[in-house]
């Protein structure tokens, strides 16, 4: 009796083990792949991005996406990068870039060539001005997630409760805002005057909108030019002489913190991105009161933004370049760059969501977005941009704290420039 049962219960034992063998064998829980995407970006932006992930995720089982946030001021995250990139770092496979890195990424050979990965139809689906700056020695490093372009914000309530529209030339905004911050006791031009990337954006736009540039369309530097300087005086003006903007601009006011006074109702007209228009409209104070156009221009210029953005690129050290590029495909696809316009306001880089007729319905601000893009200004593309942007940010924020004449600012950063290009040239 005893043997039937100890025979039964060896039976059994060896059912279980050969059961659990076969379960193990052949029903592994698949092994996913992990890949890195790092990225720095406001928090509703990486809350947001976090849900396309794992949407992304399940359509692509095998994978499984690992969100590795970096602070957001571009500066820092250039910085995030010449470290770690600059250490050969395989920890990282997918980045987001800013549109002024790429030359110097691409020429470090930090970012893959992407020409094999996209098909001719994808690429001519983008908007054209977005190879300006995802090209570099004719190959194609980076595929461009999300266009943007300086744009001028205002307070659609006080505009109409005093009569005006919303300005088209510089001499209409300061007159609007000398007659109406007196009476409502707010700033008038909100804008990014510290000393950071976000200054150089709205030094060029300001020099733009007087048909004023860098470096003109033969290459040579003509930062010193007489429609510069008279742009530049603007600008000191503005906070010196009109006094419409607040005296902490150049110490202070970035892209953030400018938005802030504004959404508390300190500022009537504010120079920003498209982010913003969704953080007004999900604000119970600002939605319904805030408006969206063009940045004022000079008698003789042109409405001018510059072209901003963010492009999706894959590192070169990476050991999983083809996932990288199937998350890159993904999140640059007309479907997604559609939720994140609905979702974020970030403006698409897909021509044809120009064209979509709920996109124009949900996103008035696209057409501004269209319009600002006929006179883009696109920062150069060029391998030692960050030491011409050092410059520029340096001397622009001296001239605007009054410690140096627009004039001697702006020869300044001639000279810099010069020596920038020629030892460039010499290496
Ligand atoms: C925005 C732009 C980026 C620019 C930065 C400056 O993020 O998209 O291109 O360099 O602002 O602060």
């Amino acid at each position: 009796m005893i043997l039937v049962k100890k025979k039964q219960i060896l039976l059994i034992s060896v059912y279980i083990f050969v059961g659990l063998w076969i379960i193990s064998t052949f029903f592994k829980p698949e092994k996913k792949d992990e890949i890195v995407f790092s990225i720095g970006a406001g928090t509703k932006e990486i809350g947001f991005i976090e849900e396309l992930v794992a949407e992304f995720e399940r359509e692509n089982p095998a994978i499984q996406v690992k969100l590795n946030v970096i602070s957001s001021p571009t500066d820092q995250q250039h910085h995030y990068y010449l470290t770690t990139l600059g250490a050969k770092t395989e920890n990282i496979d997918v980045m987001r870039i800013d549109t002024i890195w790429l030359a110097e990424f691409a020429s470090a050979r930090w970012i893959e060539p992407l020409d094999a990965f996209i098909t001719g139809e994808d690429r001519a689906s983008f908007i054209p001005v977005t190879e300006k700056t995802n090209v570099y020695e004719g190959y194609l490093y980076a595929i461009p997630w999300n266009i943007n372009v300086g744009l001028l914000y205002y307070r659609k309530d006080l505009l109409e409760k005093y009569g005006f529209s919303p300005p088209d030339t510089w001499e209409e905004c300061i007159d609007i805002c000398r007659k109406i911050t007196p009476r409502e006791n707010l700033y008038g031009y909100l804008w990014q005057g510290k000393q950071y990337e976000g200054l150089v954006c709205n030094f060029i736009e300001f020099i733009g909108g007087n048909n004023g540039r860098i470096i003109d369309e033969n290459g040579a530097t003509v930062v010193h030019s007489v429609q510069n300087k008279r742009a530049l005086d603007l600008m000191r003006d503005l906070i010196w002489k009109f006094k419409i903007s607040p005296p902490n601009t150049y110490s202070e006011l970035m892209e953030e913190s400018s938005r802030h006074l504004f959404q508390q109702g300190k500022g009537l007209f504010l120079r920003n991105w498209t982010y913003v228009w969704d953080l007004c409209q999900e604000d119970p104070f600002m939605a319904g009161r805030v408006g969206v156009t063009q940045l004022p221009r000079f008698p003789e210029g042109a409405h001018s933004s510059v072209c901003g953005g963010w492009h999706l690129a894959v590192n070169a050290y990476s050991k999983k370049k083809e996932k990288a590029w199937r998350l890159i495909k993904f999140l640059s696809s007309g479907k997604t760059q559609k939720k994140l316009a609905l979702n974020l306001a970030w403006a698409p880089t897909k021509q044809l969501l120009y064209k979509d007729p709920e996109l124009i319905k949900q996103a008035p601000l696209l057409s501004i977005v269209e319009k600002s893009l006929r006179n883009v200004q696109v920062r150069p593309n060029l391998p030692y941009y960050q030491w011409i942007s050092d410059s520029v940010q340096k001397q622009i924020n001296k001239a605007l704290s009054d410690q140096k004449t627009s004039q001697e600012a702006l020869q300044a950063i001639y000279s810099k420039m010069e020596r920038i290009q020629d030892d460039f040239r010499k290496n």
